[in-house]
């Protein structure tokens, strides 16, 4: 028999041990995708065929899109173009030289959620665009280095905020990780700013997603009128990066963790 699903005070699942397997297998099918995806990245390509091939990946894996018909959407994957912070729609725009995005997959392998998404760019990186990218992708590692059990969210939090805007970038806030597992969004609202030492207590078999996104300008973003495409209001450019990973008994464990060794963009070249 299952044990019975064990719930925190703030409604966070804690999943058991033999569960990290599952995610670790939907984490690596998503991550599989990212890095098989680099090479349709082009000048001129348009986002829609990046997301029809990543449809067909999805699909050759054995695996199910989680975002196709998640609360209407119609796509295997979120496409967000320079000062799109996030939820940017794949469609018929070209990619020009030195543009910069954010693919974001999110997979469902027997049952379980892998959620992930890294930054590619089309042609020549601009310089302050690689800074933009390597501060977002840092942000990241500094809230993953705080996943152990005892500490708070609020430390993942504090870390990413601390280090982005230590580089003079800003963190948005009206958009967060969250968790999951067995379902795509689940608590605990993972907030990528915030407070050393609050929130809920990190515990083993926690599962979850950090996934701040950063701007080169201001924080403030709008959706526009599709209803999903997330910008910058004052149109600055944005990047984020994220991970699915679990509580363990002493630290973290990665389950979107890049199996070529591309997280980054600059990987690889
Ligand atoms: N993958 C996104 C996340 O990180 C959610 C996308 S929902 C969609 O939570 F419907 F826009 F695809
Ligand atoms: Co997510
Ligand atoms: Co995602």
């Amino acid at each position: 028999m299952a044990r019975n699903a064990q719930i925190t005070k703030d409604g966070i699942r804690l999943y058991n041990p033999e569960d990290f397997a599952g995610m670790a297998e939907a984490g690596r099918v998503a991550a599989t995708i990212l890095d098989d995806i680099a090479p349709h990245i082009f000048v001129g390509q348009t986002t829609g065929e990046i997301d029809r091939v990543i449809t067909d990946m999805v699909d050759a894996h054995g695996s199910k899109s989680a975002t196709i018909g998640y609360k209407g959407y119609k796509h295997a994957s979120c496409i967000s173009v320079n000062h799109v912070v996030c939820h940017g729609i794949p469609g018929d725009k070209r990619l020009k030289d030195g543009d910069i995005l954010n693919i974001d997959v999110t997979v469902i392998v027997d049952g379980w959620f892998g959620d992930t998404s890294r930054m590619y760019v089309a042609g020549k990186l601009a310089r302050k665009s690689e800074r933009l990218i390597q501060v977002t992708h840092d942000a990241l590692f500094k809230g993953i280095e705080q996943v152990r059990p005892g500490n708070t969210f609020g430390d993942i939090g504090h870390a990413i905020q601390t280090f982005a805007e230590g580089h003079r970038m800003s963190v948005v806030r009206d958009f967060c990780g969250h968790g999951l597992g067995q379902v795509f969004h689940a608590p605990p609202n993972v907030l990528h700013y915030g407070r050393a030492g609050t929130g809920p207590v990190l515990e083993e078999g926690m599962f979850f997603t950090i996934e701040p996104m950063v701007n080169l300008g201001r924080p403030e973003t709008k959706v526009l009128s599709d209803d999903w495409t997330a910008v910058t209001r004052d149109k600055s450019l944005s990047a984020q990066f994220e991970h699915s990973v679990g509580v363990t008994a002493t630290g973290v464990e990665i389950f979107t963790l890049s199996p070529a060794g591309k997280f980054h963009p600059t990987y690889g070249e």
